[in-house]
Order: C-alpha cells, then sequence, then structure tokens
C-alpha cells in the first residue's frame, strides 16, 4: 500500500493518510518535538534534539526522558557544546538513565558532529548511519524526523502496531525483517517523519501492550488482529531463556563526617566508567563473594539488606554492608561527602545500595 496526498479524493483513505489524520488531532505534545500545524507552516525539529531524545528514549519512557532531555540542553544547548563537555560531567548527568554505553557513545557521536561535520548533523539516513554509536534505528529515526527523509522507523510501538494490523504469527525477533518491509512500504513520502512518530504515539496510547483500547481505535476496521478477536497475542515473541542471577556483596563506609569511600568502574563493560561503591565480582556462583570477609578493607561491616536490580541479561543480588569508619586512605577511590551524591555518577543499582545503607542519601536536603 502506499499513500497519497490527495486528502480530497474521493477514494477511502489509505491506512498512512487515516494515521495522519488521526496524529494532527491527537499527537501527543512533546518537548522535541515540533508540531503537526507548526511542520506544515514550514517549521522543522532541531536534528540535535530529535537525536538526543532517540537516543534517550531507547530503552527508557518517555516520562522517564523528559526530565533528562531538559537536563541536557540546559547544560549542553548545542551538539558542539555536548561534544566539547567532560566526559564524567556527561556520565553524571545520564545518571539514572541506564544503559550506559548509550551515554558514552553520545558523547562520541556529538564530538564527531563537531569535528567532522562542522556542528551540523548529516541529513541523510547514511550519513547520520555513518556516525559513531548511531544504528539503524536512530539513524532512520533522525532522517525521518529532523530531515523529512522517507526512512522506515521502527521501535517496539511500532513492531506491536504492524504485528496486529498485519496479524504477523511469526515470532520475534526473526519476523523483524518482514515487519520492517511493512513499515517501509507504508511510511508515506510527504510526512515520513510524522508517520513515524504517529505509529509510535498510536501504539504509547491505544494500542498498548496489554488490555489496547480497540474500542477507541480508528483503525480497527483495517486490523487483522482485531478481526481475529485477540490483539494482545500480538505481537508474537520467541521464549525467553530465564535470565540468570548473579550475586555479590556491596560495602558502604562512612565517615563520621558523612562521607562515602566511592570508586569509578573501568571504561569498558557494564556501566563502565560510572561510579560505585566497593563491591564483589558478581558472580552466577551462590557460593562466593556475599561475606564481609571479601570488603575492601576490615572494619565492622553489618549486614543492612539486599538490593535486586535486573539488567538485559542477568539479575543481580547485591547483599550490602555498611561500617562506620574513620577516612582511611582511598587506594583507587574517593570519599565523597553524602550531601553531593546526587551529582555522582551513580547508576540506579548503586543509589538503591547507598540507600540501603543510608536511608536518607537521597533525599533532598532544604538549603
Ligand atoms: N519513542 C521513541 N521515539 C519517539 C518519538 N519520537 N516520539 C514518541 N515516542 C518515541
Amino acid at each position: 500500500m502506499t499513500s497519497s496526498s490527495a486528502l480530497s479524493a474521493d477514494l477511502p483513505l489509505s491506512f498512512p493518510e487515516k494515521l495522519l489524520a488521526w496524529y494532527d488531532r491527537h499527537h501527543r505534545e512533546l518537548p522535541w518535538r515540533v508540531s503537526p500545524a507548526a511542520a506544515k507552516a514550514g517549521g522543522r525539529a532541531d536534528p540535535y534534539r530529535v537525536w538526543l531524545s532517540e537516543v534517550m528514549l531507547q530503552q527508557t519512557t518517555v516520562q522517564a526522558v523528559k526530565p533528562y532531555f531538559a537536563k541536557f540542553l540546559a547544560l549542553w544547548p548545542k551538539v558542539t557544546d555536548l561534544a566539547a563537555a567532560p566526559a564524567e560531567d556527561v556520565m553524571a548527568a545520564w545518571a539514572g538513565l541506564g544503559y550506559y554505553a548509550r551515554a558514552r557513545n553520545l558523547k562520541k557521536c556529538a564530538e564527531a558532529v563537531a569535528a567532522e561535520h562542522q556542528g551540523i548533523f548529516p541529513d541523510t539516513e547514511e550519513g547520520l548511519r555513518a556516525l559513531p554509536g548511531i544504528g539503524d534505528y536512530t539513524s532512520a529515526a533522525v532522517a525521518a524526523i529532523a530531515f523529512n527523509r522517507r526512512a522506515a522507523v521502527m521501535d517496539g510501538n511500532v513492531e506491536r502496531v504492524i504485528s496486529r494490523l498485519y496479524a504477523i504469527d511469526a515470532p520475534l525477533p526473526g519476523s523483524k525483517p518482514l515487519m520492517k518491509a511493512k513499515v517501509a512500504d507504508l511510511t508515506p513520502a510527504d510526512r515520513p517523519g510524522d508517520f513515524a512518530q504517529a505509529m509510535m504515539d498510536l501504539g504509547a496510547t491505544i494500542c498498548t501492550p496489554k488490555r489496547p483500547a480497540c474500542t477507541l481505535c480508528p483503525f480497527r476496521e483495517d486490523c487483522l488482529a482485531f478481526a481475529k478477536h485477540d490483539p494482545e497475542r500480538f505481537p508474537v515473541k520467541a521464549a525467553k531463556k530465564e535470565r540468570p542471577v548473579r550475586m555479590g556483596a556491596a560495602f558502604v563506609a562512612v565517615t563520621p563526617e558523612g562521607e562515602v569511600l566511592l570508586r569509578r568502574r573501568i571504561e569498558s563493560g557494564l556501566l563502565g566508567g560510572m561510579t560505585e561503591v566497593p563491591t564483589t565480582a558478581w558472580t552466577a556462583r551462590l557460593d562466593g563473594g556475599t561475606s564481609p570477609n571479601h570488603a575492601p578493607f576490615p572494619a565492622d561491616w553489618q549486614a543492612c539488606g539486599t538490593v535486586v536490580h535486573v539488567f538485559t541479561h542477568f539479575e543481580l543480588r547485591l547483599s550490602v554492608f555498611r561500617t562506620r569508619t574513620e577516612k582511611i586512605e582511598a587506594n583507587n577511590g574517593w570519599w565523597e561527602p553524602v550531601t553531593n551524591l546526587e551529582a555522582q555518577a551513580l547508576p540506579t543499582v548503586m543509589k538503591k545500595v547507598i540507600a540501603e545503607a543510608i536511608p536518607r542519601a537521597f533525599e533532598k536536603l532544604p538549603n
């Protein structure tokens, strides 16, 4: 199916035309967006804002992204500002959003745009794809949304909508190429960016994973999953392997002056370059590394609870120990005032660990 922009024709509207008309009325107002009315009047979304939001939105909800997006724009209004920022500041501003490789790649990409493209994003899918850290999804999304290129944009929301429209029985992830071909087929030449965002909004607001609002959906007559009376069955997913469990111990040492011992993780690997309290290795064995015998220095370590944190590929269970101690020399670490923890590049799992040991650590203190 292809679209025509002749909305006045007598023919029934095609799916893309109907979807765009729905988007004109029901789009979400989001800080990185230009409204459809403004876009029709010639307004264009800023490629930097579109790129930043798309990187942040991968694996993260719109609600969670909004404050981070605002913070990044306030700190670094242009891509060249982000390129010039110290990496530690970018990691600290990203802390809590998860998938920290994204933040490292974000910085690398900004540096490449600044150094190799005079601070101006390439305006094609291929040009964007050549930048560090930009994959198929981000290059298509930025090309369509910021540059009005006819690129097929497929994220989780779009997969759900497409799999239901066509009642695709083949399971994900194997069915991705088929779904992408359907999206490419449907994407219109005239408003490809709005089409992509309309698919996302439909997926986020009506065609939801559980209990989709089919009675409100203007596309139910087009939808084969609705015709089969079982939209929730789609997208079909290959059976998941159970997530393995890893165990470890984390050690929160606090001085009488209220400082906590922190260190930096090595640059590569999970949570690379982020800040942590000392921990043991995180192992799949249930027998090792979870007692105070593995603490960074001998002290009166008190068990104060367990933190469970789910990463994509494993579940981590950390036994948390705390001690009050004099400020011993911190080889390869530093002592940070508890009142300044918010400003550190602490991933969520580490905030949970510290909050287990110091329950009020992340409460905002009155001025
Ligand atoms: N999720 C990812 N990108 C999005 C966008 N541009 N609009 C709404 N939701 C999104």
